[in-house]
């Protein structure tokens, strides 16, 4: 686990994002990427550029989604659409069916390993989809699930434990005070208590807001 505490969280995400699929890509020639919803990961969607990157060896996934259509207000398809899409091209999946998207991760990741896969945190702890309690939790098999979750969607797509298992590097950005209590519980309490423990092998990005009760430097 690496914890780096940052002034300023979107800007550190974006920098460490850049870093890591430019490195995919020096050592596999592409880059698989999974993209999560939230306001930390929207913000480096916003910052990224046409001339960031060599987009062409850049394929984008999504870790989780919501039960909408594509279209609508609270899909994160729609945010990275917004974004990002709409101003740089480049090949992205929507995820829109659990079976579907669990096929097309094994045609094009047959080992299941995203080159980077990028996450948030909410402040029950959850991450991508996988909110406390839910079965997805205990799945071993599938890597696409759908299951519940929590407003503004009771129903969600997700990634599972084996898939952030096998990701290759993972990034999660968390931010603010409201995140402050599960933080410490999550990086520095027992573990098995909160899915975002699913992501310990990561890279965690946290803003001062949120590292504030934790007791490591
Ligand atoms: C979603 C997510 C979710 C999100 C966290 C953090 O679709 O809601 O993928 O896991 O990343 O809830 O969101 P914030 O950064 O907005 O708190």
């Amino acid at each position: 686990m690496t914890v780096r505490r940052v002034h300023d969280l979107a800007t550190a995400a974006y920098k460490a994002f850049l870093d890591e699929v430019e490195q995919a890509i020096l050592a596999r020639g592409r880059a698989f990427v999974a993209l999560s919803g939230g306001s930390t990961p929207k913000a480096v969607y916003e910052r990224l550029q046409p001339s960031d990157l060599d987009w062409s060896k850049v394929e984008l996934f999504f870790s989780d989604e919501r039960d909408v259509p594509l279209e609508d207000e609270r899909s994160n398809f729609r945010m990275v659409k917004q974004a990002l899409l709409n101003r740089v091209e480049v090949a992205t999946h929507p995820l829109t069916n659990a079976a579907a998207y669990d096929q097309l991760l094994r045609d094009r990741l047959p080992d299941g390993a995203f080159d980077v896969l990028l996450l948030g945190m909410g402040d029950d702890g959850h991450t991508a989809s996988l909110f406390p309690g839910s079965p997805a939790l205990l799945e071993t098999e599938r890597w696409v699930v759908e299951g519940p979750g929590v407003a503004p969607s009771p129903r969600r797509f997700t990634i599972t434990p084996p898939v952030l298992a096998k990701a290759r590097r993972v990034l999660i950005f968390v931010g603010g005070a409201g995140k402050a209590d599960v933080l410490k519980e999550v990086l520095e309490g027992p573990p098995g208590q909160h899915p975002a423990q699913l992501a310990l092998q990561g890279e965690w990005l946290v803003d001062e807001a949120a590292a504030s009760r934790l007791t490591a430097d």
